[in-house]
């Protein structure tokens, strides 16, 4: 007799269509992601469905609505699932600029700009989702002159404000940032990301 091998999905991913494939299935029961308040150019939704509700504070693709997500357009507790990818680069000075392809995506002034931007997203999730609901959260560690351990200032903020943690993939993609040649290597190259699940 044939016996069928289960499908075990396992934390690290190569391939962000993959992981989010998997949150999918584990996590929200096979259905789409509902809402995506930080669309930019969807580039989430190439293997996965487009989500119900999509916004971005700059929209650039047609169908995206202009809101912010620190107060979007949407009824208290009426969510099921959504997903959250600010920007994550913070502290502008001298070549930051040169060094990162910052224009797409954003620099944020400093820490404090990115705690509040942060807080203030994860506390509007909280509004929006209904209970069991879930905040995807797409977020990265970040080294400047030193090192912010991003994922775990998300973790916390997230606990703090009632979330439970209940899941984290780390998305591994070494395709290679640009960087000064004549500095000193002084902390490991982030080729990672995290993707949290939270659930309310
Ligand atoms: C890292 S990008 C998102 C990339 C997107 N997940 C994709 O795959 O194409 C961050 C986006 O958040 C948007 N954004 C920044 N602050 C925002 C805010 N307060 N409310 C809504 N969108 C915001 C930016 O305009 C940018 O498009």
């Amino acid at each position: 007799m044939e016996t069928k091998m289960k499908k075990y999905y396992k934390s690290v991913f190569d391939n962000e269509q993959e992981l989010l494939k998997a949150f999918i299935d584990i996590h929200l029961d096979g259905k789409d992601i509902e809402l995506d308040p930080m669309y930019f150019k969807g580039n989430f939704y190439k293997g996965i469905k487009e989500p119900k509700y999509k916004f971005d504070i700059s929209p650039i693709v047609l169908g995206v609505k202009k809101a912010d997500a620190r107060r979007l357009p949407l009824e208290n507790e009426s969510i099921t699932s959504m997903i959250l990818d600010p920007p994550f680069m913070f502290g502008i000075h001298g070549k930051t600029k040169e060094y990162y392809s910052s224009s797409t995506h954003g620099i944020l002034q400093d820490f404090e700009a990115l705690k509040e931007l942060y807080q203030s997203i994860i506390r509007e999730a909280y509004q929006v989702l209904k209970t069991k609901g879930i905040l995807i959260f797409k977020c990265q560690d970040y080294t400047d002159n030193k090192t912010t351990m991003v994922h775990c200032f998300v973790w916390q903020w997230a606990v703090e404000l009632g979330f439970y943690a209940k899941d984290l993939a780390i998305l591994y993609l070494p395709k290679g940032k640009v960087s000064n040649p004549n500095l000193k290597q002084r902390h490991l190259r982030k080729v990672h990301s995290y993707f949290w699940v939270f659930e309310k």
